[in-house]
């Protein structure tokens, strides 16, 4: 295989005259924070993911607030806990009349203003509402290609498993109409022939940085894909290649993407001008055994807030401006949108953010720690060695997917500690050794709360307050610390009404035959296997 798009570099141009950086955001799904070669997978092929991780900043320790899609990808695009958007509980269906309120601020629409050429390409999962309200060119985007949910929010059938003689396995949802892929607001297939999607994401893509290059514009693009989402599903090339099964050959697929995405930067010469971030949406969904995905050493996946469902892999590749490295700085998706502004030079949205500033812990321009070993007299500054700026973000709150005011956040990560004050198993983490991950385990209030030292005890095995008549005082410090968190942030934050609880209406379904009967699975528009 060959993934020489490095070389690409050599000769690259510097960035154009008084441009920012374009930005490239690829998110993968459920793809847990075990499940590349890089994060410790010993059976992932993963090259161009690798090659990418080679030359980027690597982060040990970066998470999502919420471990569920809808309330995952709202905090993403907006700086914000989903909970103050009302992106709570749960997911957004096929018919949901709410969606991510039009008075947010996305990263497309800030970087829009700025003069960026913006498109997305993949799952959206932000709400659809009447008209497409909702939907990515009513969000900033100025062009969308993709599927508005989850590719298995429609009948199962649809999905049309490859080869064809596979069973397709797993709940897909009935009784709602086929997955429907969008450009723009238009329905170009209903549904779409999936193994052959993933190529179209990426001509998207291609063709969106060669226009705004010749429009002398810099591009934004969020390329969000359906991999490595249940149930798994590949281009011909790549079913039964990756050795590990349905889920590595819907990995192996995105890595290949990755690769066509760096080539095509590589071909325009535009590597050395693009801030790429590879990050992902949630931990795995172990509900799905094998087909499910791993989260490595860490405890639990999706839908809960144990590390396995929060902690995902991150990395941030910008030849010449960001050194290739490791960082075990606390960060988050939430960080991203004010990251972007900082280096686009755009304007933050004028609304309460929940992120950082990471460009000092990037561009290696911050405060470094205190033990980090002081460079030899002499040398020069090259940027950040190895990782050790120090990052803005000192805490973070992670909700449950179904929150509520009373309880407020359910765990609190401070420096190396993290508390739960409440701990709730999830369907989605069913399977798993450990029964606190699964759904059978109620929700549960600690008090005082489980509390574990991360740097020492990453899968949050050892509770430091298992024994409350041993706990040293620099323990009972931080725990004091992490419940005065808790109680500030929690007396701070103001739910918005929840936009799941304005309920379903059928007819806002989306369907390439509007005028059609019967409903929904009349609304089928398929298209030729190419
Ligand atoms: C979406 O609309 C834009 C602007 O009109 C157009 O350039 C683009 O080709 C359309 N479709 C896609 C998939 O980008
Ligand atoms: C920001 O929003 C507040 C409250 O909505 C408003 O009073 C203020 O004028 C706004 N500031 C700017 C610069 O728009």
């Amino acid at each position: 295989m060959g993934t020489l798009w490095l070389l690409a570099l050599v000769g690259a141009a510097g960035l154009a005259a008084g441009l920012p950086p374009n930005i490239l955001l690829i998110f993968a799904d459920d793809l847990g924070y075990g499940d590349l070669g890089v994060y410790g997978h010993p059976s992932s092929t993963t090259p161009n993911l690798d090659q990418l991780a080679a030359g980027a900043l690597r982060f040990t320790d970066f998470y999502v607030p919420v471990s569920l899609c809808t309330p995952s990808r709202a905090a993403l695009l907006t700086g914000r806990f989903p909970v103050r958007m009302g992106l709570y509980p749960g997911v957004l269906e096929p018919s949901s009349r709410g969606g991510l309120p039009l008075g947010e601020v996305t990263m497309a629409e800030m970087l829009a203003a700025q003069g960026y050429l913006t498109g997305m390409a993949g799952k959206w999962h932000l709400g659809v509402g009447p008209d497409g309200a909702f939907l990515p060119p009513n969000h900033g985007f100025h062009r969308f290609l993709g599927i508005p949910y989850s590719h298995d929010q429609g009948p199962c059938h649809n999905l049309i498993c490859f080869p064809p003689s596979t069973t397709c396995e797993g709940s897909c949802d009935q009784d709602v109409v086929p997955i429907p892929l969008l450009n723009n607001l238009t329905v170009e297939a209903q549904p779409p022939w999936l193994p052959g999607l993933e190529a179209r994401y990426v001509a998207f893509a291609r063709e969106l940085m060669a226009d705004a290059q010749r429009l002398g514009r810099p591009f934004f693009l969020y390329y969000a894909s359906h991999h490595t989402h249940y149930p798994q599903f590949s281009g011909q090339t790549f079913v039964g290649r990756s050795g590990r099964g349905p889920f590595g050959d819907s990995l192996m697929e995105l890595d290949t993407a990755v690769g066509a995405l760096m080539t095509a930067l590589g071909d325009l010469g535009l590597l050395g001008d693009t801030l790429v971030i590879f990050t992902a949406d949630n931990g795995p969904e172990t509900m799905r055994m094998s087909h499910g995905g791993s989260s490595g050493l860490l405890r639990c996946g999706k839908g809960t807030t144990f590390e396995g469902g929060v902690r995902e892999p991150a990395l941030f590749f910008w030849p010449g401006h960001i050194a290739p490295g490791v960082t075990h700085e606390l960060a988050s998706t939430l960080d991203l949108l004010p990251t972007l502004a900082a280096l686009s030079k755009a304007t933050l949205p004028n609304t309460t953010l929940d992120g950082f500033d990471l460009s000092p812990v990037l561009l290696g321009t911050g405060p470094v720690r205190p033990w980090a070993t002081p460079r030899p007299a002499g040398t020069r500054s090259s940027g950040n060695p190895c990782g050790l700026q120090q990052s803005p973000r000192k805490s973070l709150f992670f909700y449950s997917p179904f929150p509520d005011m009373i309880r407020g956040v359910f765990a609190v990560r401070s420096g190396k500690y993290k508390a739960h004050f409440f701990t709730q198993g999830s369907k989605h983490s069913d399977t798993t050794a450990d029964p606190a991950c699964h759904s059978t385990s109620p929700l549960t209030a600690h008090e005082p709360p489980l509390l574990f030292n991360l740097a020492e005890d990453p899968s949050e095995n050892y509770n430091l307050l298992e024994k409350v008549t041993d706990v040293s005082p620099e323990v009972m410090q931080e725990l004091k610390h992490l419940q005065l968190l808790k109680a500030e942030f929690d007396a701070s934050v103001v739910f918005s009404p929840s936009q799941m609880a304005q309920g379903e209406d059928p007819a806002l379904q989306i369907c390439c035959l509007p005028s059609c009967s019967p409903k929904p699975s009349c609304c089928h528009c398929p298209e030729s296997k190419t």
